[in-house]
């Protein structure tokens, strides 16, 4: 394991910011951690990558506690905050040079790592530009490159896509697989179930502190049974026909709102003709009906009762 943390927990004063949770994250792999506002994920990454200090548990790198010896995790490990910390006044380049030097690169060598950097960001257009006049996406991936310089064998990314632009947004997810497939170890938080579907070997569902959940993306699924979601508009809100779906054999749960039904029923199960049948004993006029595979957004859902934003 590359890194593993144990028991790791944090409170400020009443709050139970991360409340005991394990983590494991393995060599080469893109690691999600999914959970909504306030769930708990900036303040795990902080202990895991040795930002703060935990108030228990202990996070080992390469077997190594990083509460003993923080120095290695630190030397090996790119941190794109999920604020951007940039110096507005400078520009991209300036930016890149100050935090280069920081991780102690100089000279000819920092010069190459910013060139490629801002190549791998496509952000050479623009380089000379101050900062502060830039937009949110481009912002994003300075604040990124900022944390690549040193090449770091794994990066910590908090919510890099938060408000910027669609087309921002997909080049920052290409840039996360691109490094990733040269080797790099990724851990992405992000509340947006999308992108941990999309980019995320392994997931971790987070939530008040605590893991919920965790697995790949079929193992989360499969928490729900393997079953399909069916929605339908109707009409009107029918008791009657309601009952009559709650007594199907095929439908596992049944829920109404207003004119929306939303089921959970067996995976592949041929379930059209006998909600066909039942609007049409009950009076009832389907205006849509739309069957899916459940996403991770419904695996929230579905543990929790809520949806992952407010
Ligand atoms: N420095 C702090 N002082 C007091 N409370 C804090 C501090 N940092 C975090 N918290 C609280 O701890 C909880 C977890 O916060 P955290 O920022 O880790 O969640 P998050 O999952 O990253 O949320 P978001 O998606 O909004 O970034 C929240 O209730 C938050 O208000
Ligand atoms: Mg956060």
């Amino acid at each position: 394991m590359l890194i593993e943390a144990k028991g790791i927990k944090k409170y400020y004063k009443k709050v139970r910011a991360v409340d005991g949770i394990d983590l494991e994250i393995r060599q080469g792999e893109i690691l999600g951690i999914l959970g909504p506002n306030g769930a708990g994920k900036s303040t795990a990454i902080s202990v895991i990558s040795s930002l703060i200090r935990p108030d228990g548990g202990d996070v080992f790198f390469k077997g190594e506690s990083i509460l003993k010896n923080p120095a290695a995790i630190r030397r090996v490990m790119g941190i794109v905050p999920q604020e951007v910390a940039l110096y507005p006044d400078l520009s991209a380049a300036e930016n890149l040079k100050f935090f280069g030097k920081l991780y102690g690169l100089r000279g000819e060598k920092l010069k190459t790592r910013m060139q490629e950097v801002l190549d791998l960001l496509e952000l050479n257009g623009r380089a000379k530009d101050a900062v502060k006049n830039y937009s949110g996406g481009m912002k994003r991936r300075v604040n990124i490159g900022a944390a690549l310089l040193h090449h770091p064998e794994v990066l910590i990314m908090d919510e890099p896509t938060v408000g910027i632009d669609p087309q921002s947004r997909s080049h920052i997810l290409d840039t996360v697989k691109a490094l990733n497939q040269k080797g790099m170890t990724i851990i992405y938080t992000s509340h947006y179930m999308e992108e941990v579907e999309h980019l995320c070997d392994r997931i971790y569902v987070m939530d008040h502190g605590k893991v919920i959940a965790s697995g790949t993306k079929e193992d989360l699924k499969n928490l729900m049974g393997g079953d399909d979601i069916v929605s339908l508009q109707t009409d009107k809100a029918s008791e009657g026909f309601l009952k009559e779906l709650r007594g199907s054999l095929k439908v596992k749960n049944a829920d109404q709102k207003g004119n929306s039904i939303t089921l959970m029923v067996q995976k592949d199960c041929d379930i059209l003709s006998d909600i066909f049948e039942a609007a049409s004993r009950n009076g009832v006029k389907l205006k849509s009906l739309d069957i899916k595979t459940p996403t991770l957004e419904d695996v929230f859902l579905y543990l929790t009762g809520r949806g992952l934003r407010d």
